[in-house]
């Protein structure tokens, strides 16, 4: 290929590779995979000044533009900072930085490399009035009504006049991406693969009711514009965070080069016990005013460097592909590795997703491959060695039938995934039955997998109803099971009568039904006949159902199986209507309050305190704002207290909270 081709295909690419990472958040190959591509570009282009293009994406910070959205103009653009990945890279800034300010004393900001999505604020004589994406560096996108769902923002700030600018990364901690994901898988909706796409997904989410529940958070890196005329960037850090801002704490200064390499080292060590997801360290010159003096290149300010560490990435070999079948039938493919040690644990599964995935990446049993443990648990297979690859190596073939029972696999519309339509599969059932007996649901302790299998080998047990005509003989005939455990599995089936509507809607296994639907679901109707009842319309007038939730719900109570079932459940005892409110609890102290909850009680998990809060006529929402009445603060309570108390909520704690409750007993 000659170097004309060679430029236009990694334009090409790259271009594609920007789609794919700034609109759909979906990107393919590491940062660093793409910055090797960058370079080779940028390196052919300097060779090569004949075959330039202003078109060229070496010139251009990637655009994240949603055409929705209104635009709004940076006052100063908003630059990315280039990157390294060798410490050998850093000494060579560290010696050019020397060398253009000679004769002066130069000393570095060392900040964490933040893995989330630029942000800057805008503030008009100290009130926060927008929120602008980078975009294409130069125009961002508003996304002012998203800002609500930021955590611990000050919305005003005290002694500053005009226009002021907050710039920073806007991210998710670990738990809660898992957390959201955790509750996406229940309701069949696609997981995002890592903090930051869910992070920059949020950020710029069009529907605010999607956001309801999710806490975002921000660290500040810099300003537009100076604080009283505060010229060290470290000491700006801190002035913002004396103006309410939370600044991360491992910002540091250093004045030597030694002293960088001692912060990248002693970085790449924290970084697994940190709650969120850093890629590398920023070193940026911290004088202001040397940092201007230094410029800028067609993209990146030349007195900084982002120093990024390399993703947490190891190879070895697939030695076979499974397809295992999930609780609604779902066949996903999962590569068993050879097991090997990568960031801490020992990794022996990794997901493939789906059949396109595979296609895509042309993985086969028996492949060397590249895995990566990202922001999610679930590691993923980043490339295949095809060098590695054995000589009589074939394609994968997805299988036509499922491989628990046999019957054949369908593909609905435009979905990516097959499924087992046999209500009646093992794994369906196996799964749906595991789904009915979990914490969230029905929460019978003690009902895991080994037990369900066996109870299903047995004969005893062909469906959740089942569970109800167990006795405690038949339980204690079962291998390794005895008298006492037997007993307590009993109780444990028992009590689950006691469980609210709410739980049983969600422990059904319908499709597009998650904890919070099924919450609704039971609020609005108040029983499960009533909505066995509903028409597709009525359930779609409810608020935070959707068409393809309220369809999946027909489709669930049109099924003869599922009646029948649903009637047996009836028959054993189950809770079919709503609890009823006590009348206490109108114009009591819970009627029509908002709560937020924040922290670790001493005694009540968050779900308990929610639904003693329900029962009464209360509401829990996620974030801190001018409507909420209470916030019922635990231990390490967090930034939604900062920002209660910024707003003058009512903060109450655990034991208050239950004196309140037993005054409406
Ligand atoms: S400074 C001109 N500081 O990483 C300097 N950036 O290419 C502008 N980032 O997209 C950025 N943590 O969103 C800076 N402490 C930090 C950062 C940081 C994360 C992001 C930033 C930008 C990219 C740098």
């Amino acid at each position: 290929m000659d170097q004309r081709e060679r430029i236009e295909r990694l334009r090409r690419e790259i271009a594609e590779h920007n789609r794919r990472y700034y609109e759909e958040n979906q990107p393919v190959i590491s940062d660093e995979e793409y910055d090797a591509l960058l370079r080779e570009l940028e390196l052919l282009e300097r060779e090569h000044p004949d075959l330039a293009s202003p078109e060229s994406p070496s010139l251009r910070v990637g655009s994240d533009l949603v055409r929705e959205f209104r635009k709004r103009e940076h006052r100063e653009p908003m630059l990315s900072i280039a990157n390294t990945y060798s410490q050998e890279e850093v000494a060579e800034f560290d010696r050019r930085v020397r060398r253009e300010l000679e004769g002066e004393t130069v000393e570095y900001s060392c900040e964490p490399k933040i893995d989330g999505v630029a942000l800057e604020l805008v503030y008009e004589d100290g009130r926060l009035v927008a929120g602008v994406t980078r975009g294409d560096g130069f125009v961002g996108d508003d996304v002012t009504p998203n800002l609500r769902f930021i955590s611990s923002l000050p919305f005003r700030l005290e002694g500053v006049s005009g226009e002021f600018m907050v710039r920073g990364e806007v991210y998710l901690e670990r738990a809660e991406f898992e957390k959201i994901n955790e509750l996406r898988r229940e309701e069949g909706l696609k997981t995002f693969a890592n903090p930051r796409n869910l992070a920059a997904g949020s950020i710029k989410a069009l529907d605010q009711a999607l956001l309801e529940g999710r806490t975002l958070c921000f660290f500040p890196y810099g300003t537009v514009g100076a604080i009283n005329g505060e010229m060290s960037q470290h000491r700006r850090l801190l002035r913002l965070r004396e103006m309410g801002f939370t600044v991360n704490p491992h910002i540091e200064r250093q004045n030597s080069v030694e002293g960088l390499m001692d912060f990248i080292g002693r970085f790449e060590g924290l970084r697994s016990t940190l709650p969120y997801d850093i890629d590398g360290v920023v070193i940026k010159v911290d004088s202001l005013d040397q940092f201007r003096r230094l410029g800028t290149t067609a993209k990146n300010p030349r007195g900084a460097v982002a120093f990024k560490y390399r993703a947490r990435q190891t190879e070895t070999v697939i030695r076979s592909i499974i397809f295992q079948v999930g609780r609604t039938g779902r066949v996903t493919p999962v590569a068993d590795l050879e097991p090997v040690l990568l960031a801490g644990s020992t990794i022996s599964r990794a997901t493939l997703h789906n059949e396109q995935e595979i296609a895509r990446k042309d993985i086969r049993e028996r492949d060397t491959v590249v895995i990566e443990k990202g922001g999610d648990v679930i590691p993923k297979v980043v490339e295949v060695r095809k060098d590695r690859r054995p000589a009589d190596s074939e394609p994968v073939h997805f299988p036509e039938n499922c491989p628990v029972c046999g019957s054949p696999l369908v593909r609905e519309g435009e979905e990516v995934d097959y499924r087992c339509v046999n209500a009646a599969c093992p794994a369906v059932v196996e799964n749906s039955i595991l789904h009915f007996a979990s914490r969230n649901a029905l929460n019978i302790e003690g009902m895991g997998p080994a037990l369900v299998t066996q109870l299903m080998q047995s004969g005893l047990v062909r469906d959740y109803a089942d569970l109800y005509t167990l006795t405690r003989e038949q339980l204690a005939d079962l291998d390794r099971m005895g008298e006492k455990s037997a007993q307590n599995i009993l109780d444990a089936i028992g009590g689950s009568r006691k469980r609210t509507l709410a739980h049983l809607i969600f422990g059904l296994g319908i499709r597009h039904v998650g904890t919070g639907t099924a919450r609704t679901l039971a609020e609005q109707f108040g029983s499960l006949d009533a909505i066995m009842d509903a028409d597709r319309e009525t359930l779609q007038a409810v608020p935070d159902i959707g068409p393809i939730a309220a369809e999946s719900i027909r489709d669930f109570f049109d099924n003869e199986r599922n009646r029948v079932l649903v009637e047996r459940l009836r028959e054993y005892g189950l809770p079919f209507t709503k609890e009823r409110t006590r009348p206490a609890a109108e114009g009591g102290f819970f009627a029509g309050k908002t709560f937020v909850l924040t922290g670790t009680l001493p005694t009540l998990t968050r779900e308990q305190a929610s639904e003693l809060i329900l029962a009464r006529g209360g509401k829990v929402t996620s974030s801190v704002s001018k409507k909420t009445d209470y916030v019922l603060a635990g231990t390490d309570p967090g930034s939604k207290l900062e920002k209660a108390r910024a707003l003058g909520v009512t903060v109450i704690g655990e034991e208050e909270f239950l004196a309140r409750v037993r005054e409406e007993e």
